[in-house]
């Protein structure tokens, strides 16, 4: 849960919307419910209006009355942070006493709406549902200098054309993000037994409502569609059951922006998350490894090298003598398996994570589950001219889905090699099992 960043006024808005006080043309939220979406735009709006005089406009597709608008909860928070002295509250506006105003429209009439000038920023809420023909007439409108156009949104499909336009491939002058419920610092017991319950009562609806995923997957090339890691989420397996496979240990490192360390355990049939770290150096990492590495006598650990960032570590923990037990591993590689069939060792491990899902793998569920859901069926794929599959790099799918796929990475991993098992204390030798083997020709 994200922690509050305290702004002007007495208003409170939470650290994750913190981005909305930073200069960008277009900022784009999408979430699911409970997120603080509107409670952090609306604040946003009112500090912004405090700060000089601004026009605001707050819009939505379809506004048949001033009630469907966001004018009420503007009210409230106004009162709630004892700045009633500020502000006006007409029939159809706010206005502040340093001649800001909030206006409220439905897009589908704007053309009639003649009040669509000297516009500072304008809130779209419930963006999803706004038509591509409004946002066309809406975004060349809105052009004040260092004017701002801000959207609020629950992703209904892959085709939303607020996401397809402004999100899916951000432009400079775009900031998209995605947040849920853990991203709200207020989120409270009521609203917790509600998710609770959705997830009983209206399983298949419930990544839509509560993570803020799509409902219809059609025409979205899925790597690892949603159904099928919901079934290895599903599937109850137990470590004693997988003491003859191979144990290893995955690291996803932290690479650009905000991203963290991301650590997997993975013996057979069942893969488990054990931390996250957030930006460390290479020794401190190296030392998070090594300890692991004894503490789970694990008998392979994958480290992600690729932005350079994890081979630190890597050469750190070789040089204390863990040497045959970790490997650095470079996503955009060669494939082991397979040089035809994938272009890279990042796809071919999605790929051979994918049979392994198929051949009766287990994955968490709950909180952590959630996210590595997200990420892990939000990675798509497409073939190159020579036929190989490639996936989307791992900056695509954080510009697209507003957080970096870090779960995911991490836990796919753990397939970069195959992985002998180290100990040999076993009756029969057929029972020493190569963690490869299932999938083998
Ligand atoms: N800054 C805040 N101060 C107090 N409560 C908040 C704040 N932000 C959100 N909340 C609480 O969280 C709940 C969900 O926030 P909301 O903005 O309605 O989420 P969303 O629009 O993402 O569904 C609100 O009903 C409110 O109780
Ligand atoms: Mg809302």
């Amino acid at each position: 849960m994200t922690t509050v960043a305290v702004t002007n006024h007495n208003i409170e808005i939470p650290e994750a919307f913190r981005f909305l006080f930073e200069p960008k043309r277009k900022k784009m939220v999408s979430g699911g419910r409970a997120s603080a979406k509107s409670h952090s735009f609306g604040r946003a709006g009112i500090i912004k209006s405090l700060e000089k005089r601004r026009r605001i406009v707050c819009a939505r597709e379809i506004q048949k009355s001033i009630k469907e608008s966001v004018k009420e909860l503007l009210e409230k928070i106004i009162r709630q942070s004892g700045l009633e002295s500020r502000f006006r509250f007409l029939t159809d506006k706010i206005i502040c006493d340093n001649g800001s105003e909030f206006l409220f429209i439905g897009l589908k009439n704007m053309q009639a709406n003649k009040s669509l000038e000297d516009i500072d920023i304008c809130w779209v809420e419930e963006a999803q549902t706004v038509s591509r023909e409004s946002w066309n007439i809406l975004i060349p409108t809105i052009r004040n200098a260092d004017s701002e156009v801000w959207a609020s949104f629950n992703r209904l499909s892959e085709q939303d054309p607020v996401f397809v336009m402004f999100c899916k491939n951000p432009s400079d002058d775009t900031i998209y993000k995605h947040v849920t419920y853990r991203d709200n610092p207020y989120f409270n017991e009521t609203l917790e037994a509600e998710r609770q319950l959705c997830k009983l009562q209206q399983p298949e609806e419930y990544d839509h409502i509560w993570e803020g995923l799509p409902i219809s997957q059609s025409g979205f090339k899925a790597m690892i569609p949603l159904e099928l890691i919901q079934t290895a989420q599903a599937r109850i397996v137990q470590w004693n059951d997988m003491s003859h496979w191979p144990k290893i240990l995955s690291v996803d490192t932290a690479r650009f922006g905000d991203d963290a360390n991301n650590f997997w355990l993975r013996q057979g049939y069942k893969a488990e998350f054990l931390k996250l770290l957030h930006k460390i150096d290479n020794m401190a990492l190296a030392g998070n490894i090594t300890n692991l590495i004894d503490e789970h006598n694990t008998d392979q650990a994958f480290v992600d090298i690729t932005g350079g960032n994890g081979s630190g570590a890597v050469d750190r923990a070789v040089q204390l003598g863990y040497g045959d037990r970790i490997t650095g591993v470079n996503f955009a590689s060669a494939p082991t398996t397979n040089q035809k069939l994938y272009l890279n060792k990042r796809a071919e491990m999605y790929g051979l994570a994918k049979q392994w899902i198929k051949d009766g793998g287990s994955l968490p569920d709950g909180e952590i589950g959630a996210q590595l859901r997200y990420e892990l069926s939000s990675v798509q794929y497409s073939y190159d001219k020579q036929n190989r599959l490639y996936l989307e790099s791992k900056e695509e799918v954080k510009k697209r889905i507003g957080k970096s796929p870090d779960y995911a990475d991490a836990f796919v991993l753990s397939f970069a090699y195959p992985v002998e098992k180290q100990e040999y204390g076993y009756t029969g030798a057929n029972q020493v099992k190569s963690d490869w083997d299932s999938y083998a020709d």
